[in-house]
């Protein structure tokens, strides 16, 4: 495990008269006024991520679209946060599509996905207009036609790609090789064969290709090689369908969860895409078509960080005369499932004690039943102590949209700040919440003796 020796501060964090403020606002005053474990928002730090992407995109002279994925962080006020800054949105169901129409999204600003569409998810789709519906295989191409006859109404629709890509990430977050549940191949003719298909059906509007080759990339160099074969794909079909309005590049660029990762410039990331979209094109004298994003994690990955209270502090054995010590928070794995899943690692602060060196090993662990290891290793004051405040670092993205209630836990409330002032975006649910749709009977079925 690597130690790091100068703090890291992100976004609007900052140290003043031996407090961690985000905002301007304190971590103990949100704490006091919220409750813990509590997830934070730091609204600058979005829309500067977001700037940056769209003055990276105009800074390649070509037309560009930028979609914020969703999943990433689907709370409402995150959501029209993105409206705000001109973003369109991408949503992988119905519930993800109905909070992008609660936050505000007008249909023609919503793309949807899936893998895996219901009937009921297509309909709700094309009744509404939405700008466009990415099909995933066969039958949605098939279900999504029905529908347009159904109701006579036409539809804008993309083909999602499986270029042949394997990106450089966790297993669980690659998708754009071969072996993928997504997409059409164009190794084997599928994508091919879904753009004849869709040719011959007249509801269908064929506006483009799309993929999306894997989450937490460092760099772009596997999108890019992706790019490239579709925009090669692109004009292979162009004779059966003519230009294409858009080829995606869907999500995918990486945050720094440690202060050692490095990302590659958000300008360099962008151009080399878009080149490889636009290029093949300009060399054949062809107008190209836009090129599409639809960023999750880096709008609002390091935008996010996560307020834990510490609770019982315990010193074990390891061998070797060596010991560790844990530091338990009341949260974990409910809240962020991500280090279990994919071995995720974060970088966190001792929010009470911002101005001591952090420099004592620790082992943050959750509340969970089960050994769920928040962070493995990670430095704080020597002196932390019970009841201290924990500030984990990064957990804007796929956090609050993966929370679970895992051991009967309500799930954090959220907090936006905002122009110096913290906004109640989600409340803390209780524990009454965790009953509401339950049931029970005096008798379940009849006990043999
Ligand atoms: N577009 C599509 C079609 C996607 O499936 C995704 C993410 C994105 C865009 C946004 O990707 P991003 O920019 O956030 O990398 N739960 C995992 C991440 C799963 C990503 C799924 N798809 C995690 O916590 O790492």
């Amino acid at each position: 495990m690597q130690y790091f020796t100068e703090m890291r501060l992100l976004g609007s964090q900052s140290v003043e008269k031996r407090r961690l403020l985000i905002g301007g606002v304190s971590c103990d005053e949100l704490a006091d006024r919220f409750g813990t474990p509590l997830y934070l928002f730091d609204a600058s730090d979005a829309r500067e991520k977001i700037e940056r992407f769209v003055s990276a995109a105009d800074a390649t002279g070509e037309a560009v679209s930028i979609a914020f994925a969703s999943k990433a962080n689907g709370a409402l006020s995150v959501l029209k946060l993105m409206l705000d800054a001109g973003l369109d949105v991408d949503v992988a169901s119905e519930g993800e599509l109905e909070g992008a129409v609660r936050a505000g999204f007008p249909p023609e600003r919503i793309q949807m996905h899936g893998s895996n569409k219901s009937d009921a998810e297509i309909e709700t789709a094309v009744r509404m207009g939405i700008k466009t519906i990415v099909l995933d295989n066969v039958r949605d191409i098939q279900k999504t036609s029905e529908v347009c006859e159904s109701l006579g109404r036409s539809q804008n629709v993309m083909i999602r790609l499986a270029p042949g890509i394997h990106p450089e990430t966790h297993e669980a977050i690659s998708t754009g090789q071969d072996d993928t549940k997504f997409g059409f191949n164009i190794s084997d003719g599928a994508a091919r064969d879904a753009v004849e298909r869709i040719s011959r059906c007249g509801l269908l509007h064929f506006a483009g290709i799309h993929m999306h080759i894997g989450s937490q990339l460092m760099e772009g160099s596997g999108i890019e090689a992706g790019a490239h074969r579709m925009a090669q794909f692109a004009i292979e079909i162009r004779p059966m369908v003519g230009t294409l309005e858009e080829i995606n590049c869907g999500g995918g660029l990486g945050i720094r969860y440690l202060p050692s990762d490095a990302l590659e410039p958000i300008q360099s990331f962008v151009s080399r895409i878009v080149g490889a979209c636009t290029k093949p094109f300009r060399d054949l004298g062809m107008p190209p078509p836009r090129v599409g994003f639809e960023m999750g994690r880096y709008f609002v990955g390091e935008a996010g960080s996560t307020l834990y209270r510490i609770g019982r502090i315990k010193t074990v054995p390891i061998g070797n005369g060596k010991t560790r010590t844990y530091a338990s928070v009341d949260g974990g794995l409910a809240d962020n499932p991500r280090p279990q899943l994919y071995g995720a690692v974060y970088y966190a602060l001792n929010a009470s004690r911002p101005d001591e060196p952090h420099d004592a090993p620790f082992r943050i662990a959750g509340r969970h039943c089960e050994t769920d290891r928040l962070i493995p290793e990670v430095h704080l004051p020597a002196a932390t102590r019970e009841g201290d405040l924990l500030l984990v670092q990064c957990t804007g993205a796929y956090n609050f949209s993966m929370a679970s209630n895992y051991n009967r836990y309500p799930r954090p409330a959220m907090v936006i700040v905002a122009d110096g002032e913290p906004f109640l975006a989600v409340e803390r649910e209780t524990v009454a919440d965790l009953f509401s749709h339950e049931r029970i009977r005096s008798t379940i079925g009849t006990i043999r003796q």
